[in-house]
């Protein structure tokens, strides 16, 4: 029978690559993109817009993702990735729908130090990774089978974001300074797209982490940015966190452990290089919707 697939946040960075893969991923179901055009999850009819829709799979991977901009407004940041999500696993639970709630690595402090398992206690540092640790709790509390993929550092093709920032930079500036002691997983938004796929078709519930494997600071990111780019001629000076300033305090280490994915779908994602050799040689500038962010 023909299911109903919704995508909540459909035009985000993220949500374009998904939509771009869900109809040959599940042929013979109907899928739906909404963004805040269609529904905005902070209001309490989100839960009967849904409702009327009736979907089976609900993917919500609407956010507030600017992670400095919600330091600043707490309520806003509360509002859609903790009570949007809720407003979201409400409707589902009421629909009986699968949901998928897309999280982050920034519910984690760092101090681990070693790749971080979907069993270790989170502990967010900032306002983004405690709003959406919130969202991840009323998603298990409603909804017992219910899928939560942490993932980490995104880029893509819709959208700013760390990559698309650097090449700007280098394209105005001879020097560019770049944080040098956060530790992640740059992760390309289209094997993102693709694990969330497999992740449905296996059936899987409760947390994994997705992420292109191996490790690095955004300074080695950078400079392999700059290096792929034939811009190395730009000069990289790797900085503190505490140099740059930014408002929103970051874990120093936040790789996340995906052995899970592996062992319940046979999923490895490639390394961050090879994921960014492909998402260089098909880049072009300024493709992202207007007023799109920085990324995190
Ligand atoms: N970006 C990262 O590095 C990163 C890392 C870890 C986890 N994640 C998570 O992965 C998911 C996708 O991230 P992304 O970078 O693709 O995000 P994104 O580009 O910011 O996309 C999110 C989309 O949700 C929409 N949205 C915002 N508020 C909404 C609301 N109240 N109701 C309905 N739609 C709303 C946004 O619209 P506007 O643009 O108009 O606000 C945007 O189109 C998010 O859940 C995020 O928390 C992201």
């Amino acid at each position: 029978m023909k299911r109903i697939i919704l995508v909540i946040g459909a035009k985000g960075m993220l949500g374009r690559d998904l939509m771009g893969i869900l109809p040959s991923s599940f042929p013979n179901d109907e899928i739906l993109g909404w963004d805040i055009e269609e529904i905005d999850i902070q209001e309490e009819d989100t839960l009967f817009k849904i409702e009327k829709l009736r979907p089976d799979i609900v993917i919500n991977i609407a956010a507030h993702t600017n992670v400095d901009g919600c330091e600043s407004d707490e309520e806003k940041a509360f509002a859609i990735n903790a009570e949007g999500a809720k407003h979201a696993a409400l409707a589902a639970l009421k629909c009986q729908a699968k949901m998928v709630y897309l999280s982050t690595d920034y519910v984690f402090d760092g101090n681990k130090r070693e790749p971080y398992l979907e069993t270790d206690p989170p502990h967010p540092l900032n306002v983004y990774g405690r709003s959406k640790l919130r969202g991840e709790q009323y998603v298990q509390e409603l909804l017992k089978d219910a899928l939560i993929i942490r993932t980490q550092w995104l880029y893509g093709k819709y959208g700013k974001n760390f990559v698309t920032s650097i090449l700007r930079q280098a394209s105005e500036k001879r020097t560019l300074s770049i944080v040098n002691d956060q530790t992640g997983s740059p992760t390309y938004t289209i094997d993102l797209a693709k694990a969330i796929v497999v992740l449905i078709q296996y059936g899987t519930r409760g947390i994994f982490h997705v992420a292109n494997s191996d490790l690095c600071t955004w300074y080695i990111f950078g400079q392999a940015i700059l290096k792929l780019s034939g811009m190395d001629k730009v000069r990289v000076v790797p900085i503190s966190s505490k140099e740059l300033g930014l408002p929103a305090i970051r874990p120093s280490y936040s790789v996340l452990n995906c052995q899970k994915l592996k062992k319940e779908t046979g999923l490895t994602l490639r390394p961050w290089s090879e994921a960014l050799k492909d998402y260089l040689a098909t880049y072009r500038p300024t493709r992202g919707k207007p007023g799109d962010r920085e990324g995190k």
